[in-house]
């Protein structure tokens, strides 16, 4: 049926909490099988325990998703689990707040590796599988704001975000001849734990003085005048899962209230 997502097949990376969480939510409460992956698989768990409680039809599994090994096997638990795979999130991430000249190696890798690698191998490994099992399949991977724009205190994260857009359209073109379309989105500022710890991080480097503060100045420039929660995410990404977007890939849908306009 034309934009459903009923009965697919779909990970979520990264869906302990924050956006991840919000995803897999909704994708379950219309008819979704979703696997919910994260690092902290008990957390996973507890999110998967409470969509299960509305009737969702879930699993938890832990990935570490800049580890080929354990993408692999979390995709093959979860195809043995519901049969096939049609829908991969990859969304984990990390960030950072960090003055452009205090970010060294160690800070630009281990972003990279998780943002930017992470994302290359949950699409390269979500591609084998929708390939070997036929009928194309959707990728929809989490870039930002930050992959369009470089912002001085988060130059590695925007790195990685960018390095985000590119994989995605270069997958796009490269997975186009299976059916397999390829798709990221762009949050703007999001309340959740991930900015509480950048807003700490600001207090720390001396940037801000109070709580709060960093994510209201950050956010002066949203048009629609508010910063957003998970669930205003979630329009968009049940759509890029759902057949209603089957005529679009290597694209960036912008969910940021209108911070950057391109
Ligand atoms: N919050 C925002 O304002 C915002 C804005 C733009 C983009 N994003 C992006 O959205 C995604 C989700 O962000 P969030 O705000 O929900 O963050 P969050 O920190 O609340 O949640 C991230 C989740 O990813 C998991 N994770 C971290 N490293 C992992 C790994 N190596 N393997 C598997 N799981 C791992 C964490 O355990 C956590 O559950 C990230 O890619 C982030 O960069 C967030």
């Amino acid at each position: 049926m034309s934009g459903t997502v009923e009965g697919k097949v779909a990970i979520v990376t990264g869906a302990a909490r924050g956006i991840g969480a919000a995803i897999a939510s909704d994708l379950a409460s219309k008819g979704a099988r979703v696997v919910l992956a994260d690092l902290n698989a008990e957390a996973a768990q507890q999110t998967a325990a409470r969509i299960a409680a509305d009737g969702g039809d879930v699993l938890a599994l832990a990935v570490d998703v800049s580890s080929r090994v354990s993408t692999k096997s979390l995709i093959e638990q979860s195809v043995a689990h519901y049969g096939r795979l049609d829908v991969m999130f990859n969304n984990a991430g990390i960030s950072q707040t960090c003055p452009f000249l205090d970010v060294t190696e160690e800070d630009f890798d281990r972003i990279m590796k998780i943002n930017g690698l992470g994302v290359l191998i949950g699409t390269q490994e979500a591609a084998r599988q929708m390939i070997a099992q036929g009928g194309g399949g959707k990728i929809v991977n989490t870039a930002s704001i930050a992959g369009k724009q470089g912002y001085p205190l988060f130059a590695h994260y925007c790195a990685s975000k960018f390095a985000v857009v590119a994989i995605t359209q270069a997958a796009a073109r490269a997975l186009a001849e299976h059916k397999i379309t390829v798709n990221c989105f762009g949050p703007g500022v999001v309340a959740t734990e991930l900015w509480q710890q950048l807003d700490r991080e600001f207090i720390e480097h001396g940037l801000t003085e109070r709580p709060d503060q960093a994510i209201n100045e950050f956010s002066q420039s949203i048009l629609l005048g508010r910063v957003s929660v998970p669930k205003d995410i979630t329009g968009v990404t049940t759509f890029l899962a759902s057949d209603a977007s089957d005529y679009i890939t290597g694209q960036t849908v912008m969910i940021d209230g209108g911070m950057v306009l391109i």
